[in-house]
């Protein structure tokens, strides 16, 4: 367990503001979607009535609401709840009824070079096709089924295949291991899944459908078999497969019977929309509940306001993968739901070289780039001779979402990315909160490098101390939001106690963000980091407890604690500290290291993999017993260590950071 769960002395650093700003220019106002400040007050005087404006102005409903906020069963939040509408066709047909069939709905880039153009009435015609498809094989509203795909647009015609027959999509990211594909699989019953034998990543194909099999051939976890039927199987990669006769589906075989008719049902607006997968303080991840009318709400109006779009004009770009919530809200269901345009890239910034993005934007005429400080970071490295190989003059506006930026990558993605003038948006949110919580609107707020600044219209945030009082300004404290918004989630799939556990037994009726904030002279808030066990890397949530129940899983180890500690490229790092079993001298430390990290990959996915295993023979324990990962902490960030009074054995910290020195 930990010894500093969700508590304010657990955060490493406070950020700090250097008065630095950058108001909007007048010519960036005059056309901004927001350019009135009267809009917060207006969604302050009254959120419930702002929030049932934009659902309605907004939104296309078969059946139209009348009930706004349903309350009555804390922290079970229902919005719009005897509203009917169908997410799809939000999405696509009413775009096209509406005369813009023929605007791009997605400029596909593969990584290799392909390309694939789908406007609004195309993508249409294929979902509805794809739609055909999933019902003869038995799909039908209140359904889950599995994604597991790469970044192409199948993915994004399946996830609105689903949700367009009321079904429940939950995609799982291309990188996590079969182990994690399984878990996820089952925890949500599919039948279906979704999968491509293959999709290109550095240069090479990078197989998914064997991960399937794998998956799917895995030992039951409790004596029940897996419960998919049907494994439909997109070709991109020509990667050979194999196919089990009756069970696998070739997408593009299949798809040729069906045609492009299919109309649209309306489905409540509390029906499930999707469920995605996030890790948490224990071992588990938990299966994020989003449903309909009120996700769809707050990810079309964020994605307007924040992103100030202008759907006849403006190329949206976000470079995120669908398998995160990021992905969910700003690649498929904010820009779709808006009409917008979009690229959507296949692979990694890095190939065939750095200068991929940068030739991506220019070749589309990319004006929104939404993007993660770990990626400005990287580009930052390498050097701003690569982009000022490239026209980027078609950028009016940039956005950071994933982890605090750093002021440095703030400056350095506006000078260089954004010629020393487009606004940066930096949108804190979580896969919880389903869309942008806490953002500028770029019309209005003078910017300051590092800081997410202000809530959005309609949502209630604040930082409070331990006992939830609000704090003052130039405090630290926790984030919490008040009132229950539009794209919340509204449950754990499956297990509704630790719904309530996570996220509602420390304030009662506030939200809890596991976020450290503080609030500057001025009241914008500055984000600090978790202050529970989960770590960020590369934008990515990753779980401490997690990590160490895949490593003491190795035979080789006897107790394993893992901390992130910081790191200049992926905002933090995973470090494992290990203690192996007494028969396992035989084996070096080095390859105790190399056989660890591989481990952890191939039980959770690459993006678990620590950076550094330190084999040590003691782990700082207090005389109760619990891991102090503060001081592994400090040890593993090449710190003083701190306060180790409490720890049963006081020589243990200076062994390990000897051992942490003695490979830096
Ligand atoms: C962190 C990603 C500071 C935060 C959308 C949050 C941020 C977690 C920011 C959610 C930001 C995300 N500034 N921190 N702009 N954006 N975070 O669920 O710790 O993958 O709790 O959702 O990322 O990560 P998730």
């Amino acid at each position: 367990m930990s010894d500093d769960h969700g508590t304010i002395e657990s955060l490493s650093s406070l950020a700090h503001d250097d008065g630095e700003s950058y108001p909007p220019s007048a010519e960036f106002r005059e056309q901004a979607n927001q350019r009135s400040p009267e809009v917060y007050l207006r969604a302050a005087a009254d959120p419930e009535a702002y929030w049932a404006e934009q659902a309605q102005n907004r939104l296309t409903w078969k059946k139209p609401f009348t009930e706004i906020l349903d309350w009555t069963n804390p922290p079970f939040a229902k919005w719009f709840a005897d509203g009917e509408l169908n997410v799809a066709e939000n999405c696509l047909d009413r775009h096209v009824a509406n005369g813009l069939g023929d605007r791009v709905a997605i400029h596909f880039e593969g990584e290799p070079g392909d390309t694939r153009t789908l406007t609004y009435a195309e993508l249409t015609h294929e979902v509805k096709r794809a739609a055909n498809m999933l019902t003869s094989l038995g799909v039908t509203a209140g359904d889950r089924v599995a994604i597991y795909m790469p970044m192409i647009p199948e993915t994004v015609i399946s996830m609105l295949a689903v949700a367009r027959l009321g079904a429940a999509h939950s995609v799982v990211f291309g990188g996590f291991s079969a182990e994690s594909l399984r878990a996820r699989i089952d925890d949500v019953e599919a039948e279906l899944v979704i999968t491509a034998d293959g999709g290109y990543r550095k240069g090479r194909v990078s197989p998914l459908k064997p991960v399937v099999d794998q998956a799917l051939e895995l030992d039951d976890a409790d004596g029940k078999p897996s419960t998919v039927k049907h494994v439909l199987v997109v070709k991109r990669g020509g990667n050979d497969i194999e196919m089990t006769e009756g069970r696998d589906l070739w997408w593009h075989e299949e798809i040729t019977s069906y045609d492009g008719e299919h109309t649209p049902k309306g489905f409540p607006a509390e029906n499930p929309l999707f469920i995605l997968y996030t890790s948490g303080t224990t071992g588990k991840p938990k299966g994020i509940l989003h449903t309909s009318g009120g996700y769809l709400t707050q990810a079309t109006t964020t994605f307007s306001d924040v992103f100030d779009i202008k759907p006849e004009s403006d190329v949206f770009w976000c470079t995120a993968d669908v398998g995160w919530v990021t992905g969910h809200s700003y690649i498929v269901y904010g820009p779709l739901s808006n009409g917008a345009t979009q690229v959507m890239y296949e692979g990694t910034p890095d190939t065939p070289d750095w200068g991929r993005w940068w030739q991506i934007i220019e070749k589309y005429k990319v004006s929104i780039f939404y993007t993660a400080p770990t990626a400005i970071r990287s580009c930052m490295k390498v050097g701003r001779q690569v982009p000022e190989q490239y026209d980027l003059s078609s950028l009016r506006l940039l956005g950071s979402v994933g982890e605090p930026i750093n002021p440095e990558a703030w400056r350095w993605y506006r000078d260089v990315i954004g010629a020393g003038k487009t606004p940066i948006v930096d949108t804190w949110w979580q896969t919880e909160t389903g869309a942008m919580m806490v953002a500028p609107l770029p019309g209005l707020t003078s910017l300051k490098p590092g800081s997410s600044q202000i809530a959005q219209p309609g949502i209630s945030i604040a930082v409070v101390d331990d006992d939830g009082n609000p704090v003052e300004n130039g405090q630290g404290g926790l984030l919490v939001v008040e009132r229950p918004w539009p794209a919340m989630v509204r449950n754990v799939w499956g297990d509704p106690q630790r719904f309530i556990d996570t996220y509602w037994d420390k304030f009662g009726d506030k939200y809890f963000a596991g976020d450290g904030a503080r609030l500057d002279e001025d009241g914008d808030i500055w984000f600090l980091g978790r202050v529970d066990d989960v770590m960020n890397v590369s934008g990515h949530r990753l779980s401490t407890t997690e990590i160490e129940s895949a490593l003491v899983g190795h035979h080789a180890v006897a107790e394993a604690a893992v901390v992130g500690a910081d790191d200049e490229t992926t905002g933090q790092a995973v470090v494992a500290f290990v203690i192996l079993k007494s028969q396992q001298h035989l084996i070096t430390e080095a390859e105790a290291e190399q056989e660890l990290r591989a481990h952890v990959a191939s039980h959770i996915g690459a993006i678990a993999r620590p950076r550094n295993v330190y084999v040590v023979n003691e782990l700082p324990k207090t005389r109760s017993g619990k891991i102090m990962r503060r001081l592994l902490k400090d040890a593993a960030e090449g710190r003083k260590i701190g306060d180790t009074t409490t720890l049963a054995d006081t020589m243990v910290m200076q062994l390990i950071s000897d051992r942490v020195v003695a490979e830096r």
